[in-house]
């Protein structure tokens, strides 16, 4: 990275939003915008933006773009594009790594699941941009963090939540939440100033967001409820239709919550994640068409494609239920889902969420072993379960044999004491008449 630089104050400012401040502390005053660090996805609306930026704010736009494992994507260009459109530095950061230990781990742990369906990709990625992008505006000398979220989804609140955490000083500016273009003039601009708008004009496409732990698809049918999922929509998953008529078992081994190994082969988390995402692909596995109530009020559709979340989840889930008491495992799910909720709800740095992991932390400390799944044609159904720590043993769960630890002569006691109170509530009701 290059020295910082000291922002460039400018004195004209024709940029709508003069009134930020009232509504949020955080947000910039046209005033106060020098240098802006801009999160980057080489797409249209921050390709608009990094022009826009440059020419209503007469700032300086330094490009930051994140690689958290989405597929097919070619940082050279986008790092190109967002030079030849005026950024002053063009960063790529492949986080890669860090995204797999430290967001998507802990989910893992937590068997993180919103809504019945949704494995939290985004809001787990949303919290480690915001904080590089924190890392680099500091860097570089910026004083403004620009995003190309909309006013309506979960992801503004995400960033800008993490932003005003963790950086009290930098302000934000979300000029899509602002600059009233529709994409039909965001096209215009584009033209107007040389930004090439990739696959076509014409209509709208999907809006995807994606990263290694899976992807989203919004908008055109997806919006009406009663269209079945057009085939186009998945890009990642094969159809379970197409999917191969062999199914393929596969083992996944954890160390203490953590998957080690595919199938016997050991595996850095991203790689195996990646691995697993692939085998998932093939066999159609890890496809949602969810509803789902955003923080901001709205409940939308999305189509997910969740490959490795939908074979390591399960497993994971399986093998802590396996090392867990019954107590255990009737308590963690309240925990899974109040832990999902807040990373959801982008409230990443919220002090309850480490103490939630504290205790999943030490629960995890006896997930080890080995799950294997049995893939096919879009299911992935558990069938193999290994751990030296399970709680199990199959002497005493057998129907074969009586004695030791397990008299089935003293169940009748236990049963009599342990109805007590229905059998007693029972006859009060019907002493009161029913
Ligand atoms: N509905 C999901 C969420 O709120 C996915 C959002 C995808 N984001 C996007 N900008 N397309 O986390």
């Amino acid at each position: 990275m290059n020295e910082p630089r000291e922002p460039i104050r400018t004195e004209v400012h024709r940029v709508a939003d003069p009134d930020a401040t009232r509504v949020a502390s955080y947000l910039a005053q046209p005033g106060e915008v020098g240098r802006v660090l801009l999160l980057y996805s080489g797409g249209l609306d921050t390709s608009v933006m990094l022009k826009w930026i440059q020419d209503e704010y007469e700032a300086e736009v330094v490009a930051l773009t994140v690689n958290l494992g989405q597929p097919g994507e070619d940082y050279e260009v986008v790092q190109g594009k967002a030079t030849r459109l005026g950024a002053i530095e063009a960063h790529v950061v492949d986080a890669r790594e860090e995204f797999a230990e430290e967001y998507v781990l802990p989910a893992i742990k937590a068997n993180a699941d919103y809504g019945d369906g949704y494995p939290l990709f985004t809001a787990l990625g949303r919290p480690l941009i915001a904080k590089l992008a924190v890392e680099y505006a500091r860097n570089t000398g910026c004083d403004t963090i620009a995003h190309g979220c909309t006013g309506k989804g979960n992801d503004q609140v995400r960033i800008e939540g993490t932003v005003a955490t963790l950086a009290p000083e930098l302000k934000v500016i979300a000029p899509v939440r602002s600059w009233q273009m529709g994409r039909d003039e965001e096209i215009a601009y584009a033209r107007k100033h040389g930004i090439p708008v990739k696959g076509g004009t014409e209509s709208a496409p999907y809006s995807i967001d994606d990263n290694l732990w899976g992807r989203s698809s919004e908008g055109k049918w997806i919006e009406d409820l009663s269209h079945a999922p057009d085939d186009d929509v998945f890009q990642l998953v094969t159809r379970p239709e197409l999917a191969p008529d062999e199914p393929q078992v596969v083992e996944v081994e954890f160390e203490r919550g953590v998957p080690v190994a595919l199938d016997g082969e050991r595996l850095p988390l991203a790689d195996l994640i990646d691995r697993a995402a692939e085998i998932g692909c093939r066999h159609g596995v890890g496809i949602v068409d969810h509803i789902e109530d955003r923080i901001v009020g709205l409940k939308v559709r999305d189509i997910y494609e969740v490959p490795a979340a939908a074979i390591l989840l399960p497993a994971h889930k399986e093998l802590e239920r396996l090392v867990g008491t019954i107590h255990q495992n009737q308590f963690k799910p309240r925990l899974d889902q109040q832990w999902a909720y807040l990373v959801y709800a982008g409230l990443w740095w919220e002090p309850l969420r480490t103490d939630i992991e504290a205790y999943m932390d030490a629960v995890n400390e006896r997930v080890t072993g080995k799950i294997g799944l049995k893939l096919f044609k879009g299911h992935a159904r558990v069938v193999t379960r290994e751990s030296p720590h399970a709680v199990y043993d199959a002497q005493l769960a057998t129907f074969a044999e009586s004695g030791g630890l397990f008299s089935q002569q003293a169940s009748p006691g236990f049963i009599e004491i342990w109805s007590l109170q229905s059998r007693m509530a029972q006859r009060v009701r019907e002493g009161n008449g029913g």
